[in-house]
């Protein structure tokens, strides 16, 4: 008995050092069946003597039993998000900033560059040496337990490898990223695709939603690995910068980011950056940037936090991705308002993170201008949440099987004849009851910005479409639980919920049932401007075209659409029934004469009391308007933490700069 615990314990010893030298160093020194054999060994050995299973040992990481839910957990100390600099000038600005929250003026400090991966956050929590539990970042403060799926990453060590000399730290916290290799992620949706499973879009979804498996065998067939790149709690051991730190969860047995190094001062920092821009797609995994520290812990905590990231620590994002790939086709998609948009249908290619397989061309000049073919190889491009863009045809590639794409001259889902006045580039369907426009209607009056009808996706629009219960936005009123239950994929519960989500939209603020109408050129903002000059519907009836164009922000086109729109006899009936189903459409108050109206304001860097879109709001409730850009017509830079070139410009123009609290009390004066 003794000499079969001394046994089960060596065999964990080792097989957890081949798999640290497989999975960790990539150089293992046993084939894969010397392997085998012995874990085969352990594996019988454990089960004749389970009672002498350690808590580290390699057969965990198969899988165990599947969780009934995943458990909370509230983290001791919170997963913060980081701020970012989206170029050089903004990682100067951070440079900058960081000198003067030091209160030096100049000099250069020291900081730690490494990867910014694009996986999914974790926190491994090792008490005495063993990996006890494992949490997903959640919203910062509380996360799941996903203990079970985590150990069957096999880069995440079930225990900490302590050198002789060095202590135990009683209690250790690893932050760091949970990847899925791009080269593995490509087989899976291979695979995936084979098998009847929609693909994943990218490597990150693929990441998270192994971890998300409540059945950890399922994780344990998902080739995820595991980078370190911080500390949570820490308890027994102290460090001096962070890059000692990630030396020893080096040592501990953890992977860090090769690119892991120092640079002294801002031209260093740069240089850096530079060169792993370059080398970004020689990674493994994917990777959206750099993370830059001040090396110093000493330093970072006399920087501190801000209400959500460190004042210490930057996300340097690197500049769009480009990519080429074939234009297989190019489709024809009919928008609520009737605009028929060429959609390009391109042969599936990843770019920066996610795999693009359309893109809108936007009309038929545009087409043009570009010179693209069908057939032809095209770069794409995009950027975070950027649409992809299809940039130009490569000429040089073609072959002389392209083919130019016709524009046709009739609505490809109803047939009516398309309009294109006069210097207009978009061609519309005049046909008010084409089915592509009913369901494009219904679609965005739903959405979440609009009435935000929960439960009625697309989907759902299609099979009342399909099925005859509606043709317009105002019989979605008229739907009944007993009309829904019997719809194919639907349920007495789902129907019920739905017709309750119907039910709750029909309490809607004016603005929001304006934008929902889908006016031509009438987006959220004019919406806004609409509801604050006019009380209600009836008022926007008799509404002319002039009366419209005196309100700052209404241009001729939008003055146009507007007033066609309540001239509209159907349109009007839509309306009519609405209210007649009880539509309940609260007015909104009118801005009175402030200080702020009329003034345009530039939003720039991180608010730390507000969000951006709150401050948005904020002026613009109190008639101030908010624009993108920096010009001589902007009134006030509004400048959060770690603002970059638009503050540089600002100060260039003269325009008046209003750090937040500046900016609160002109709010308050108001
Ligand atoms: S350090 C106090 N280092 O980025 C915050 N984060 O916006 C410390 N991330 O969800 C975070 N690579 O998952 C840090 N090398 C790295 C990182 C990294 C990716 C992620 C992290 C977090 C997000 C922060």
């Amino acid at each position: 008995m003794k000499e079969t615990g001394a046994r089960i314990k060596q065999l964990c010893e080792l097989l957890n050092q081949h798999s640290y030298r497989y999975y960790v160093l990539d150089d293992p020194i046993i084939s894969d069946a010397e392997y085998d054999k012995l874990f085969r060994e352990l594996e019988q050995l454990e089960n004749k003597y389970p009672e002498l299973k350690q808590s580290d040992s390699p057969t965990q990481r198969v899988g165990s039993m599947p969780l009934e839910h995943f458990t909370s957990f509230k983290h001791e100390v919170p997963m913060l998000s980081l701020s970012n600099a989206m170029n050089e000038d903004e990682i100067e600005t951070f440079d900058q900033q960081v000198l003067k929250n030091l209160e030096a003026n100049s000099g250069e400090i020291l900081y730690s560059v490494e990867d910014k991966f694009d996986g999914v956050a974790v926190s491994l929590r090792y008490e005495e040496g063993k990996f006890i539990r494992g949490l997903t970042r959640g919203d910062g403060f509380t996360g799941e337990d996903i203990t079970q799926n985590l150990k069957t990453i096999h880069a995440i060590p079930l225990s900490l490898a302590i050198n002789a000399v060095e202590q135990i730290p009683n209690v250790v916290e690893i932050r760091g990223e949970v990847l899925f290799p791009i080269e593995k992620f490509d087989k899976l949706n291979e695979d995936r695709v084979k098998s009847g499973q929609p693909p994943f879009a990218n490597p990150r979804n693929a990441a998270s939603g192994s971890l998300r498996q409540l059945d950890s065998q399922i994780t344990a067939q998902r080739p995820l690995t595991f980078f370190a790149y911080g500390f949570g709690v820490l308890e027994g051991v102290q460090f001096e910068s962070h890059f000692d730190s990630l030396h020893q969860a080096k040592a501990w047995g953890f992977k860090v980011s090769p690119t892991l190094s120092r640079a002294r001062g801002v031209s260093e920092l740069l240089a850096l950056y530079r060169k792993a821009e370059a080398n970004r797609e020689n990674l493994p995994y994917e990777v959206d940037g750099l993370v830059i520290k001040v090396d110093s812990l000493q330093l970072q905590e006399t920087l501190g936090f801000r209400q959500r990231s460190p004042r210490w620590a930057i996300a340097a994002k690197f500049a769009p991705v480009e990519e080429i790939t074939k234009l297989l086709d190019i489709q024809l998609q009919v928008g609520r308002t009737g605009a028929v948009t060429p959609v390009a249908v391109l042969e599936p290619k990843r770019v920066g993170g996610v795999v693009v397989s359309r893109a809108t061309l936007h009309n038929e000049d545009e087409i043009k201008r570009k010179g693209v073919l069908i057939g032809d190889q095209v770069v794409i491009r995009r950027q975070g949440d950027v649409i992809p863009a299809v940039v130009a045809p490569i000429v040089s590639a073609r072959n002389g099987t392209e083919q130019e794409f016709v524009f046709p001259q009739t609505c490809p889902v109803c047939q009516s004849d398309l309009d294109k006045p006069e210097g207009e580039a978009v061609a519309r369907c005049p046909n008010p009851s084409c089915p592509a426009k009913s369901h494009q209607r219904i679609t965005h009056f739903v959405s979440r910005n609009a009435a935000d009808i929960d439960g009625l996706g697309e989907k759902v629009v299609n099979l009342l479409l399909e099925q005859d219960l509606i043709h317009d936005i105002s019989d979605l009123y008229g739907l009944t639980t007993d009309r829904l239950e019997n719809l194919p994929g639907m349920g007495e519960l789902s129907a019920k919920n739905l017709i309750e989500a119907i039910d709750k939209s029909k309490k809607i603020s004016f603005d929001k049932f304006l934008y929902a109408l889908g006016i031509r050129h009438v987006g959220e903002r004019t919406a806004k401007i609409l509801a604050q000059q006019f009380s209600d519907v009836n008022e926007l009836r008799s509404v002319t075209e002039e009366q419209l164009l005196k309100i700052d922000e209404i241009g001729p086109e939008t003055a146009k659409a507007v007033s066609k729109f309540f001239r509209d006899p159907e349109e009007l009936l839509v309306i009519e029934r609405l209210l007649n189903f009880g539509i309940e459409i609260t007015p909104l108050e009118k801005p009175t004469d402030t200080k702020l109206a009329g003034k345009i304001f530039v939003l720039t860097g991180t608010l730390e009391k507000m969000t951006r879109e709150g401050a948005k709001e904020k002026i613009e409730s109190l008639a101030g308007k908010v624009s993108s850009s920096v010009s001589k017509k902007t009134d006030y830079l509004v400048a959060g933490e770690a603002a970059g070139s638009k503050l540089v410009k600002a100060q260039a123009l003269g325009v008046k700069i209003l750090s937040e609290d500046d900016f609160l009390s002109l709010l308050e004066e108001q």
